[in-house]
């Protein structure tokens, strides 16, 4: 079974209270639960992380592959426009990681436009809401079977 991790970042366990009319109303856990049953139905293992500090989320990338993951899926919020040391994590490892996120980042602030990560990353997701998780799951298993 392919094993997946999805990770989340700084601001995104205030789902559900956080600007409700850009992020929705539902919460982390709506979203967590959400994905997990998404990937079983498919087929992948899927176990979920998040944190609001950069270098615990540098330590789950450093440490997927020994723990057995295929591949992973990250919103890294804010980290995504500013975080070279995120972007130099994801660039260090082999397994194959897809960003997402939950609103139009180019629809919103110039600022959210860029992103550091997304260069390193096979592909990004933006826009579609918590189901933007749910399609990087389909891509990033398309991806391994390709690459396999
Ligand atoms: C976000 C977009 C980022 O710009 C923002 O800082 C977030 C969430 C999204 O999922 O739409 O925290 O990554």
């Amino acid at each position: 079974m392919m094993k997946i991790l999805v990770l989340n970042g700084p601001n995104l366990n205030m789902l559900g209270k956080r600007e409700p009319g850009i992020y929705g109303a539902d919460t982390l856990k709506q979203l967590e639960e959400g994905v997990i049953s998404a990937g079983l139905k498919t087929g992948m293992e899927v176990v979920c992380f998040q944190s609001n500090y950069e270098g615990a989320l540098l330590d789950e990338i450093h440490s997927a592959e020994s723990r057995g993951f295929n591949g992973i899926i990250i919103n890294p919020g804010a980290l995504t426009h500013y975080s070279i040391a995120l972007r130099d994590a994801i660039a260090g490892i082999e397994l194959p990681v897809i960003e997402v996120h939950i609103s139009n980042v180019h629809a919103r602030e110039d600022f959210r436009k860029h992103s550091v990560t997304a260069p390193v990353s096979i592909g990004q997701i933006a826009g579609f809401g918590f189901f933007g998780y749910e399609l990087a799951l389909h891509a990033i298993k398309d991806y391994i079977r390709g690459r396999g």
